[in-house]
């Protein structure tokens, strides 16, 4: 027995001073199994790993101060490595090739002019191939950032680069034992007002929603302001996000998971109790599941009835839907008129998850006012936004065909213009018509019950005035005027001011 942990001990100890660590690998040299590459300030390392239960092993990038391993990147997802022979090699037109034995695993595949290239991993988690000197990010013969897996890490770009064709998605491992590609993925989902969203092979699984200036449209609280910098960058060569941590020290990722209830989550590690911490997830609830509510439904998670149709809008299955089954969506009540321009107009919503944006148009130089002349001409235009909401907002997005995925959010900025049938307007304004008459009507008792009281009470305190305009332009807010403690804020004016009376 003891001779058994003393040979246990001395191939653990035989095996850690065995460990290789790397610098660089340069044109001559190669990464064996065992051996790694470490980031400059110790952070990450290279090397090759066998996930959970498997046997298998993979070339992949994980922190190498953190205990739990905790892998970021992997090179050969979907090819494993059956034993130990795999080894990693630069070669002089400076592309990477994993070979096992003599079989290639994976492979870089740049075209760029290599000219005494060199692989380094920067202490962010990029694996970069560049040519020696040449420390430009715009240089690199190959970066691993280019080619997530299911992490984003701070300064890691996450959407498109439309020049390059590539696509900075993650997309999360089949199991926690086995890393190849499995069926959900996070990245941008490309229209006229292109948006973030958590894909389950092609369906929408979870919109994010798109970048309106100064949130994406689904996550209006981004309560980690004090943490992170988020950048959003879109010109004609890129569109992308990426965050970055306003504190050195702090340690975070973002992980696309299929095997976890939390879908896309940003985890903190925690240095006192050894432990990744849950900052936040998506879907965060019921009504971030893509479509819940079906069309012209939005959801409201407070709600017990957690799906509704618009203004104007009924269940198309009225059955179905007092089921709870809320996918078949809302119909209108009346159609639109269409054919006279002037015979639709807009209710405005403030505080939704903007709909899908697939089938929208993005007009950035154009008024609102503008905006909804350009909706009213076209039959299938259904809303219309401003695009960007800050400073008043700006821009002219217009929604076509059915609005889906709509969400009323807790602190949401954004306003919504929906197109409807003006007998369905009427509706609303002689409504809101009835609700005015009634509160004048309410109000003038208000105000003759008052001038009854004040009345009175002149005659009880002499010598104490009313500021009687004040509760004038009160006089909308009817309700006050029977409150006892309007009466005495008045009369408090009164006695320090000796106003006098109307
Ligand atoms: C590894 O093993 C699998 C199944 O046993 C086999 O299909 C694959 O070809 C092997 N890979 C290599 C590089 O030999
Ligand atoms: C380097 O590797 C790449 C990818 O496998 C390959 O296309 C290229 O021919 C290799 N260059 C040399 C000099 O072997
Ligand atoms: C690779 O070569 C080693 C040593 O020759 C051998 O043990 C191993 O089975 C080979 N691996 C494969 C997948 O052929
Ligand atoms: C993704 O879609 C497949 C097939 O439609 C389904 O079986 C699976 O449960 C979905 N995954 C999630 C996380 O919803
Ligand atoms: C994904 O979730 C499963 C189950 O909760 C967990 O075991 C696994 O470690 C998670 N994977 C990652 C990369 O966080
Ligand atoms: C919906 O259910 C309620 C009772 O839960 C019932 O009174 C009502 O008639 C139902 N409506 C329809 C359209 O089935
Ligand atoms: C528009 O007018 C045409 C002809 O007058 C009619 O056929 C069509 O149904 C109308 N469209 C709508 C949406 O009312
Ligand atoms: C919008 O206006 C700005 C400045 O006036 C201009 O630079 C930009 O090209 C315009 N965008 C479009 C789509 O016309
Ligand atoms: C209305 O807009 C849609 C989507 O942009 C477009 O396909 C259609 O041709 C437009 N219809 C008219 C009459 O302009």
């Amino acid at each position: 027995m003891a001779i058994l942990s003393f040979i246990v001990i001395l191939a653990y100890l035989l095996s850690s001073s065995l460990a290789i660590e790397l610098d660089y690998i340069h044109v001559s040299k190669s990464l064996s199994d065992g051996m790694t590459l470490v980031s400059q300030g110790g952070t990450f390392e290279l090397g090759f790993f066998s996930p959970g239960k498997s046997q298998n092993r993979y070339l992949g990038i994980w922190y190498k101060k953190i205990p739990v391993q905790t892998v970021v990147w992997v090179a050969n997802r979907a090819n494993p490595i059956n034993g130990s022979s795999g080894i990693l090699t630069l070669n002089s037109t400076g592309n990477l090739v994993l070979k096992e034995n003599e079989t290639i695993i994976w492979n870089t595949a740049s075209q760029k002019q290599a000219k005494n290239p060199v692989l380094e991993l920067l202490d962010g988690g990029n694996l970069v191939l560049r040519n020696d000197g040449d420390s430009n990010p715009k240089a690199y013969l190959w970066q691993s950032f280019d080619y997530p897996c299911d992490t984003q890490l701070p300064g890691m770009k996450t959407g498109r680069d439309l020049q390059n064709d590539f696509d900075w998605r993650v997309t999360s491992w089949k199991s926690p034992d086995d890393p190849s590609p499995g069926d959900l993925s996070y990245g941008l989902v490309l229209s006229d007002y292109a948006e973030f969203s958590i894909m389950n092979g092609t369906k929408k699984f979870c919109r994010i929603g798109p970048w309106n200036g100064l949130y994406f449209g689904g996550v209006p609280n981004m309560k980690y302001e004090y943490i992170y910098e988020l950048s959003y960058v879109t010109n004609k060569d890129e569109i992308f996000y990426s965050f970055s941590t306003k504190i050195d020290s702090l340690i975070t990722r973002v992980v696309i998971n299929q095997t976890s209830e939390h879908v896309l989550t940003q985890y903190v590690w925690d240095d006192k109790v050894q432990h990744w911490k849950l900052f936040g997830s998506l879907p965060a609830d019921v009504c971030d599941y893509y479509g819940c509510c079906g069309a012209f439904g939005y959801c409201s998670a407070a709600d017990t009835h957690v799906c509704q149709c618009l203004k104007g809008f009924s269940p198309k299955s009225p059955k179905a839907w007092n089921l709870s089954i809320w996918t078949q969506g809302c119909i209108r009540n009346e159609p639109l008129s269409c054919n006279v321009t002037s015979s639709d107009g807009f209710l405005k919503y403030t505080g939704f998850k903007e709909p899908d944006t697939q089938h929208t148009r993005l007009f950035e130089n154009i008024t609102l006012e503008d905006c909804e002349v350009l909706c009213l001409k076209n039959c299938s235009c259904m809303a219309y936004a401003n695009s960007d909401i800050r400073e008043g907002g700006r821009g002219c997005v217009m929604w076509f065909g059915d609005l889906i995925d709509l969400k009323l959010l807790q602190g949401g900025k954004q306003s919504l213009y929906i197109r409807m049938p003006a007998s369905e307007l009427e509706i609303s304004r002689s409504h809101k018509k009835k609700v005015i008459i009634s509160a004048t009507i309410a109000a003038t008792c208000g105000m003759l019950l008052l001038c009854y009281v004040i009345y009175k009470v002149r005659r009880n305190i002499a010598g104490n005035y009313c500021l009687f305009s004040h509760i004038i332009s009160k006089s909308q807010h009817f309700l006050y005027m029977y409150s006892i403690a309007e009466l005495k804020f008045c009369l408090n004016i009164a006695s320090s001011q000796k106003t006098i009376l109307v």
